[in-house]
C-alpha cells in the first residue's frame, strides 16, 4: 500500500501546529507559568524550548521522514529490537487520548453554557457540584455514568473520527486548514479587546513578573520540560506519524523550527489572553490576584467563567473563549488519535477505514470512565502518571536511543540535505548530552517525590493501579508485541 501524504507544505504546517497548539497551551501553560515563578518560569521554559524542543522536534521529523513509518514502524526499522518504544510511545497517546477527549467535552459544554452565562455566580460550586457531580467519589470509585458529559465527548469523538477516517489529505489537512486559522482570528480578536480592559496589565505583570526565587527550583525545571514535551507532541509518537506522511521532497529544519516557534508564541499569547482576564477580574473584585487565580482544571472551568460573568460582552466573549479551547482540543486530539490509527495500520495492515473505526470505537468506550462521577479524579491521576513519569521516560529512553545507538552525524546531515537552512553541531549536544543529562535528573527526582509523598493524597492502591501499574503494563504490552514480531527485514517498506 502506497503512504498517504500531506497535499501541501502549508497543509503539514498547519496540521504539525494544529497538533502542538491544545489544551497545553490555553488551559495548562497559564497556570504552569503562574505557579512556577512567572517570568522565572520563562528561563526554563525558553531553555527547555531551545535544547530539548527544537532539537526533538526535528529529530521526530526526520526519523518519520527517513523511515516512512508510525512510531513502532520506525523504531523498529532503526533495529536492535526497537519496536517496544514505539508502541509504548502509542500507549502513551492512547492512555492521553481517552482523558483528553474529556476535557474537550466540558469545554464543549461550557460553550453552550457561555452563551447565557448558566453556570451561575458561584463557579466552583457549579463546576464540582452540578456539572461534574463529582460527590465522594475516587479513582476507582467512579460512580455512574453522567450523561450531560458523555454527549458533548460523542460529539468531540464523532469529529475526531470524521477527520481521521477520511484520511491524512482530505481528512486531517483539511480540518486543521479550517480549525488553525479560525483559532488564530478568535485568539487575536479576544486578546485585542481584553488587553484595554482595566487591571489588564496588572495581570500580565503578574504573569511576567519573575520570582527568581524558584529558578534553582528542580520542580520548576520538570515543569518547564513536561511542559514542552506535551505541548509539542513529541515522544509520544505523535510528529513521527505526521512527518512519515511528508513527501520526498521536504525541508525538515524549517518546519521544526516553524511548529515549535508558532506553537510557544502561541503558548504566551493564551497566557497574555488569561491573565489579562485575571488582572480585570481582580480589579472588578477590589481583590489581589492571587485570590482570584485558581490554578489546574480550575483555572478555566471556574475561573475564566467567573471572569466572562464580569466581562463587557460576555455572551460574545464567552463563547469565542469555549470555542477558541474545543477547537485547539479537537485539532490535538485529531493527531493524538492518528499516531495510534496509523501505528494500527503499519502493523496489521488494516485499511484506514477499519482501522480508524477500531481506534475510535475501543476509544470511545473507554473514555466513559471520565465521564463519571469520578471521572475528573480519574484524570487528574491517569495524568500526572502519563506526564510526569511515562512522558519523560520515554523521551529520554529515545534520546539514548537516537543520540547514543545512532549516528547523530548521520541524522543532522540527513535532515540538513533536505532543509532550507543547515543546523550545527549544537543539535548533537542538546540530543546526546544536555537534554539527555536535564532529562534523567528530572526524571529521578519526580519518581523519588513520587514514590516517597504519593500524589494528590490518593490512596496508594489506586496509585499502584492506574498510576505505576497502567505504566507497567504498557511497558509489558509493548514488549510482548516486540518480542512476538517479525524481524522487520521480513515485512513490507
Ligand atoms: N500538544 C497538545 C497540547 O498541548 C497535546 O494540548
Amino acid at each position: 500500500m502506497k503512504r498517504e501524504q500531506w497535499g501541501s507544505r502549508a497543509g503539514f504546517i498547519l496540521a504539525a501546529v494544529g497538533s502542538a497548539i491544545g489544551l497545553g497551551n490555553i488551559w495548562r501553560f497559564p497556570y504552569m507559568a503562574y505557579e512556577n515563578g512567572g517570568g522565572a518560569f520563562f528561563i526554563p521554559y525558553l531553555f527547555a524550548m531551545i535544547s530539548a524542543g527544537i532539537p526533538f522536534m526535528i529529530m521526530e521529523f526526520t526519523l518519520g521522514h527517513k523511515l516512512r513509518g508510525a512510531a513502532p514502524r520506525a523504531f523498529a526499522k532503526l533495529g536492535g529490537k526497537l519496536e517496544w518504544l514505539g508502541w509504548f510511545q502509542v500507549f502513551i497517546a492512547a492512555v492521553i487520548a481517552v482523558y483528553y477527549v474529556a476535557v474537550i467535552g466540558w469545554a464543549i459544554s461550557y460553550l453552550g453554557f457561555s452563551f447565557t452565562q448558566s453556570w451561575g455566580a458561584d463557579t466552583n460550586a457549579f463546576f464540582f457540584g452540578e456539572y461534574l457531580q463529582l460527590g465522594d467519589n475516587s479513582p476507582t470509585k467512579l460512580g455512574f455514568l453522567q450523561t450531560h458529559i458523555a454527549f458533548p465527548m460523542i460529539l468531540a469523538w464523532g469529529i475526531t473520527f470524521a477527520a481521521i477516517f477520511t484520511g491524512v489529505k482530505s481528512g486531517i489537512e483539511r480540518a486543521s486548514k479550517i480549525m488553525m486559522p479560525l483559532l488564530f482570528i478568535m485568539v487575536l480578536g479576544l486578546i485585542t479587546r481584553v488587553l484595554f480592559l482595566p487591571g489588564a496589565l496588572d495581570g500580565l505583570n503578574y504573569l511576567f513578573q519573575p520570582d527568581f526565587s524558584k529558578i534553582l527550583d528542580a520542580k520548576v525545571w520538570s515543569a518547564a520540560y513536561g511542559q514542552i514535551f506535551f505541548t509539542l507532541s513529541v515522544g509520544f509518537s505523535i510528529m513521527i506519524a505526521y512527518s512519515s506522511y511528508l513527501p520526498e521532497k521536504s525541508d525538515i529544519n524549517n518546519n521544526a523550527f516553524m511548529t515549535v516557534l508558532i506553537n510557544c508564541g502561541f503558548s504566551i499569547t493564551a497566557g497574555v489572553l488569561v491573565f489579562a482576564v485575571l488582572g480585570y477580574m481582580a480589579q472588578e473584585q477590589a481583590k489581589p490576584l492571587t485570590e482570584v487565580v485558581s490554578a489546574g482544571v480550575g483555572l478555566a472551568f471556574v475561573t475564566i467563567p467567573a471572569a466572562i460573568n464580569l466581562l463587557p460582552a460576555p455572551y460574545i466573549l464567552g463563547p469565542l473563549f469555549f470555542l477558541a479551547l474545543v477547537v485547539a482540543g479537537l485539532s490535538s486530539h485529531i493527531s493524538i488519535i492518528e499516531a495510534v490509527t496509523s501505528a494500527i495500520i503499519d502493523k496489521l495492515n488494516w485499511t484506514r477505514k477499519k482501522a480508524a473505526s477500531v481506534v475510535c470505537g475501543v476509544g470511545f468506550i473507554v473514555s466513559m470512565a471520565f465521564a463519571t462521577n469520578g471521572g475528573l479524579l480519574l484524570l487528574d491521576l491517569v495524568d500526572y502518571f502519563i506526564n510526569n513519569v511515562a512522558l519523560l521516560t520515554s523521551c529520554l529512553i529515545e534520546l539514548i536511543v537516537i543520540g547514543w545507538l545512532l549516528k547523530m552525524a548521520d541524522i543532522r546531515e540527513y535532515a540538513n540535505n533536505l532543509s532550507e537552512f543547515s543546523i550545527g553541531k549544537w543539535f548533537e549536544v542538546c540530543i546526546r548530552f544536555l537534554s539527555p543529562a536535564m532529562l534523567a535528573l528530572i526524571l529521578i527526582t519526580n519518581l523519588s517525590n513520587t514514590l516517597s509523598d504519593g500524589y494528590g493524597g490518593y490512596a496508594l492502591s489506586d496509585l499502584l493501579l492506574l498510576g505505576w501499574g497502567l505504566i507497567a503494563a504498557m511497558f509489558v504490552a509493548a514488549v510482548v508485541i516486540n518480542l512476538t514480531s517479525k524481524p522487520q527485514s521480513q515485512l513490507e517498506g
